[in-house]
Parts: structure tokens; sequence; C-alpha cells
């Protein structure tokens, strides 16, 4: 007999943006969200385990998150467990619930990913955001966290002679993209023109090419897929998850090109999925920069080293196009606060795969991919998911 599958049932998710609300009121919208977005109803006690995936930017939020995710849920009994890997502690926090339901550890799980990031003056974000990268030599080089993934593009533009219009195309895309998702940070459309215009951040990468900075969180419902349909008639199923790490810094790194965890993310669950790359409709990848969604559609097979950006050119990663990416807007244009970017992801696969997300749904979406990435490369999870 094959394992249990876990399905998503329900999900929750705040605006993105520099947000009013504090940690605690933004963690009540997305369970509260979440826990009414069942169909056919849940009650708190249903739920036997809860994991929240949160990095903690600026070290002063909710120092006991799991106990205020418990409470904020209405869990009684229920274990919670704060899970930490950089920009993937979400994916990370995911993973954990997805492997207790097929374990049978337990019947339903609760993933909550939280942050809160616009609080702090730009030097403390600035130090929080470099936390997530190697603390001794990088950050002693001086390097910011835009400036290892500058690192990452020149090579990219060395080795491939990707170009700087490349880069912006996908900027271009996401921002469009992000124009009909309503919990977007940046709804507005940019252009090439402006992308390359805009302000130099770490070169070659500008303002235009950066994720910002964002509030946020989201909270996912699972259940064990022989429980699911007593809470909804459209589960989406997790057909596998990988996860995969590698060294923190990038100087100890083989390849500036390309991302090992990702790679080993994406072998582990296409293997266990039993799904071939061509199988999927649409992924929602970490572009946490430009970059880092060309690396991503190299590194999880869906382009050859060096290809990503003509892939992108050609129009084919649009909506509409043969293969989109980042539906939602993704990290760039919808925003990324850390913990909770991993939940999010998974959180637009579930209204596309019920054919539930408005004007940027993509069109007959059956099967999708989401990718999360800790630091600049050293983690990475990713999950495929199902309709049936
Ligand atoms: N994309 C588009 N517009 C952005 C933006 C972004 N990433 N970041 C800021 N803006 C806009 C703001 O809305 C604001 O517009 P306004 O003047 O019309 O109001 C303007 O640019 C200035 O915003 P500000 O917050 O002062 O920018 P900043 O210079 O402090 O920060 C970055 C800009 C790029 C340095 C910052 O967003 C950043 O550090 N991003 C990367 C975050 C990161 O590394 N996350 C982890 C990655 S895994």
């Amino acid at each position: 007999m094959g394992r249990r599958r876990a399905a998503i049932v329900g999900a929750g998710h705040t605006r993105f943006g520099a947000l009013a609300e504090g940690p605690r009121a933004l963690l009540r919208t997305a369970i509260s969200g979440a826990f009414a977005s069942v169909d056919k109803g849940l009650a708190p006690s249903d739920v036997r385990e809860a994991y929240v995936g949160t990095l903690g930017f600026s070290g002063w939020q909710l120092g006991n998150v799991s106990a205020v995710v418990a409470e904020e849920a209405g869990l009684v009994s229920a274990p919670v467990t704060r899970v930490e890997n950089a920009c993937a502690s979400a994916g990370f926090a995911l993973r954990d619930a997805v492997r207790a339901i097929e374990s049978d550890a337990t019947d339903v799980a609760l993933v909550v990913g939280l942050e809160k990031m616009t609080d702090p003056t730009p030097t403390r974000r600035r130090y929080w955001l470099g936390v997530s990268g190697d603390t001794e030599w990088e950050r002693l080089a001086g390097l910011t966290f835009a400036g290892v993934y500058a690192l990452l593009a020149s090579r990219h533009q060395h080795e491939y002679g990707t170009s700087r219009e490349a880069l912006a195309e996908v900027a271009v895309k996401n921002h469009a993209h992000a124009v009909a998702n309503p919990n977007a940070q940046f709804r507005k459309p940019v252009t090439v023109e402006q992308v390359l215009a805009s302000p130099r951040v770490a070169d070659p990468l500008r303002l235009l090419d950066c994720c910002p900075v964002s509030d946020g969180a989201v909270a996912l419902v699972l259940a064990g897929e022989d429980r699911a349909r007593a809470y909804t008639d459209t589960p989406v199923y997790v057909a596998a998850t990988g996860a995969g790490s590698d060294y923190l810094a990038v100087q100890e790194r083989p390849s500036l090109t390309s991302l090992a965890a990702t790679r080993w993310a994406a072998e582990e669950a296409f293997r266990r999925s039993g799904l071939e790359r061509r199988q999927i409709s649409f992924a929602e990848v970490h572009d946490c920069f430009t970059i880092a969604e060309l690396l991503a559609l190299e590194d999880l097979g869906f382009a050859a080293p060096g290809e990503a950006a003509a892939l992108t050119h050609s129009g084919a990663t649009r909506l509409g196009g043969a293969f989109p990416v980042n539906p939602d807007g993704g990290l760039k244009a919808k925003g990324h606060p850390i913990g909770a970017t991993g939940a999010s992801q998974a959180y637009e696969v579930f209204q596309q795969l019920r054919q539930a997300a408005g004007a940027r749904q993509v069109r007959g979406a059956e099967r999708a991919l989401t990718h999360n990435v800790g630091g600049s490369g050293a983690s990475a999870t990713v999950t495929i998911f199902s309709v049936a």
C-alpha cells in the first residue's frame, strides 16, 4: 500500500506590505481566514499538530510564537513547533506537516508562516536581512543580501551572456501578474525601461530587481487524504516534497550559477511523486531577486543551464503562456515576509488548483510546484501538488 497523502483543505492569507497590524493580529487574520475557508467546517479541536515558520525578524517579535499560534488558533492541547530555516521557514514547516500526516502521526495539521519586517529602522533591517547569510565571512566582506545575489547574477552574465534586459523581464512579468492579486504589495505594472532606470542596489541589481521588505502571515489547514473530503469536495493533494541543504557561504560552493539545494530538493520531489517536469502546469518559485527566478527555472529542470532567460523572453512563463511562473506576482511584486513566503506559495497553488484564482487563473491547472529557498541557497524545499 502506498503512503497516505496529505491534502490542503483550507487556507488564509493577510495582505502583504507595510501593515499597521502587529504580529499577533496578522496571525489571527491568517488563521481565522484558513479555518473559515474550510467548506464543510472545521473545529479547532480537530487540529492535532501545528507548525509555524518564522525567522523572528528583528528579534523582538513574539518570543514564543508557538504559544501565540496555539492561542490564536484555539488549540487546547495540540503541540505547536516553531520551524526556522531563513526564507524557507514556512516551506520547511509545510514539509513537517506533510510528513506528520503521511506517517499517520496526525490527521489534521495547521501550518502558519509569519514575518513582520517593516518596524525596525533601516540599519537594523539590513542587519536582520543579513542573518540568513554567512555572518562570518560574507558580512565581514561587507556583503549585503542583495550583494550576494548580485554576485550570482554577475557570474551568470559572465558564463551565459545573460543580459541586463533578461533580468528586467522577470520583474516586468511578475509585476504584471501581481496586478490581479488583491494580497500583493505592489499592484502596479513596470516596464523594462523603468527597471533599468531604477536606483542601483548592488550592481547589476537595481531596486526593481529586488523583492521588498514586507509584513504578512499565511495559514494552511492540511488533512490526511482519507479525511480530506469530510472538510471539502475540492482538496488539493501534496504529491511529494523534497528538501536539500548546501554550504551557507557562497565562497564554499563549487558553482555560483546553480543552487545545489534546489537541484537536490527537486530531484527528491520528482522521484517521490513519480511525475515528470512536463506534467506540471505552473510553478511558484523563489524570486527574491530577478536572477533567482532564472536560477530556479534552471535548477528545477524547467530550462537547461543558461536557457532560462530565453524561456522568459519567449513569453512561456507569463500568464497565458505554456508554463506560467509566479502567477501571484512572486516575491518580487507580491512581497516577501520572510517566514510567510513558503506558505503563501502553497496558498496560491490551493487557489489555482481549485480554479479559484480569478483574473490570474492558470487555465486548466492540474499540477503545480512550489520552490522555497533559505538564505542565498543554503536550503531549499520543493513541493508538488495535484488536484487528484
Ligand atoms: N520593488 C519595487 N519598489 C520598491 C521596492 C522593491 N523591492 N522596495 C521599495 N520600493 C519602493 C517603495 O514603495 C518606495 O516607493 P515610493 O517612494 O513611491 O513610496 C520607494 O521604492 C523607496 O522605498 P524604501 O523602503 O525607502 O526603499 P529602500 O531603499 O529602503 O529599500 C531595498 C529598497 C531594495 C533595499 C529593500 O526593499 C530590500 O532590501 N529588499 C530586499 C529584501 C531581502 O533581501 N529579502 C530577503 C531575500 S531572500
